[in-house]
Parts: C-alpha cells; structure tokens; sequence
C-alpha cells in the first residue's frame, strides 16, 4: 500500500455472535495508532458494541440501512436509528445485499443519499461473480457499479473491491489480480473525479482475508486494507490482520 493513505482493517461481522460474544471480541481487539479499525455488526449488537468501545478509536457502522429517514418498513433500519446507536459509518453495495436482497444500482444510490442524508460515512462495495470473471466482464461490470455511485459518493467514502467469487469461499484474489483491479478503479476514479481524490481514496480489498495472506495482499501499492467476514469474527486472526496493516504502514 501506499503509505500517504493510513491502513484500514474493517470487520463485517455479517449475522453472527450474540451480545456477549460481540462485547468480548469488540474488547479483544488490539488498537494501532496506524490502523484505522472499522467493526460492522448486526443492528441488534451495535449499541452494545458502541458501548464496550466507548474509550476506543474503533469505529462502527450498520451493515445496511433504508432509504427513507423514517416510516412503514418492517425489518429494516434508517440512517438516523443507526446514527443513535452509535455508528459513524454504513455498507453499501455489500454483494450479499446485492445478490440475495435483489439490490439494484437505483436502490443502492438512495442508500448512499440516504446516508449522507443521516451523517454517515459509507463503505461501497463493488466486485464480479464468478461468471462475469470467465466471460471477460469484470472491469465492465466494476464500472457500471462505480459509476453508477459515484456522483452520490462523497470524498470520504470508501471503496471495497470484493470479487464475489472469493467471498466466504477460501479462495482469495492473487496480489497481482487483485492489484491490477485496485489500479484499474483508482484510475477511473481519477479520470471521473480528480487525481487527488483517487490517490487520497481508500480502497479495501475483500474475499476470505486471513493473517496469512493479508501482508502479501498488502505490499501492493493499491490495496489499502481489508474488509474481512470469517476472519474478523476471531479476535486472534482479526488482529493479525489488523497487525499486517500496522507493519504496512511502517
Ligand atoms: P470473507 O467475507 O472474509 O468471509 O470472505 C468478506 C466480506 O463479505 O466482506
């Protein structure tokens, strides 16, 4: 990674662990003054976790949120209610939302509206299926998700790049592939926005990140840090993880 941008180790915790478990993992963690740590628990385990970290520099975020600032909508959580139980930050784009919720590029832009909306910072998560990657269609299908998000992004977003093919499956992008797809969207984003923003931009990579592979991943100029499912759900991995970052930015 590039050492102008500081490492970010984020954790989606996706629908695990029950409010013990949340609040002893959440206090096992390991802060470095280097690495911007980010946690994505379940709505139900956020204000339990945003009170176990109340001295901390960790910050929180929802895993997904509504468009509407309030009203009818069963099951689902606003901006404003995530901002209430103490998260700065919010996923967009996540492809399990995606791809099992029916997310559409329409929908996930008034999320993103939504969320600035409420005072909240987003990570983007944008990648290619498996079938999109053997037809040749990965940097168009990166684009079109992109673009499509862009002029709703504001310049503290972040982006994760998580080829869906290696989410939760074991098998996780080389350095080389996952670099080329890192540079590839740091220069679009440069191209549509400004050289500034896109070298100021971090841009997470995401898809079965373990301590093992997270320094190789990590001495590409690109890869800025992770967004971790499994692995962030082990206070022993997930702060491997979190280490690898520290000595990146050394
Ligand atoms: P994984 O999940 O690390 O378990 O592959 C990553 C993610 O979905 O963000």
């Amino acid at each position: 990674m590039n050492p102008k941008r500081t490492p970010v180790a984020a954790g989606n915790w996706k629908m695990h662990l029950t409010q013990h478990e949340a609040r002893e993992l959440a206090l096992g963690l390991h802060e470095a003054d280097s690495v911007r740590i980010l946690l994505f628990p379940s709505f139900t385990l956020l204000a339990t976790v945003s009170q176990a970290l109340e001295n901390s520099s960790i910050e929180i975020g929802g895993q997904d949120l509504h468009p509407a600032a309030q009203g009818a909508h069963t099951g689902d959580t606003s901006g404003a209610q995530l901002r209430d139980a103490g998260c700065r930050w919010v996923l967009v784009g996540h492809s399990e939302r995606r791809h099992h919720h029916g997310e559409t590029d329409d929908l996930l832009v008034k999320k993103i509206q939504a969320a600035v909306r409420d005072g909240l910072k987003v990570v983007y998560c944008l990648g290619e299926t498996a079938e999109e990657r053997e037809v040749d269609q990965t940097l168009q299908v990166l684009d079109r998700q992109l673009l499509s998000a862009l002029p709703y992004l504001p310049e503290d977003s972040i982006l994760a790049y998580e080829p869906v093919w290696a989410i939760g499956t074991g098998l996780t992008a080389t350095p080389e592939l996952a670099e080329k797809v890192h540079a590839w969207l740091r220069n679009r984003l440069g191209e549509k926005t400004s050289p500034e923003r896109a070298e100021a931009t971090s841009i997470l990579y995401g898809g079965s990140v373990k301590p093992e592979n997270a320094a190789s991943l990590l001495t590409m100029d690109n890869i800025d840090g992770f967004l971790v499912g499994g692995a962030s759900l082990d206070s022993g991995k997930f702060c491997g993880i979190i280490g690898a970052c520290a000595d990146s930015s050394e």
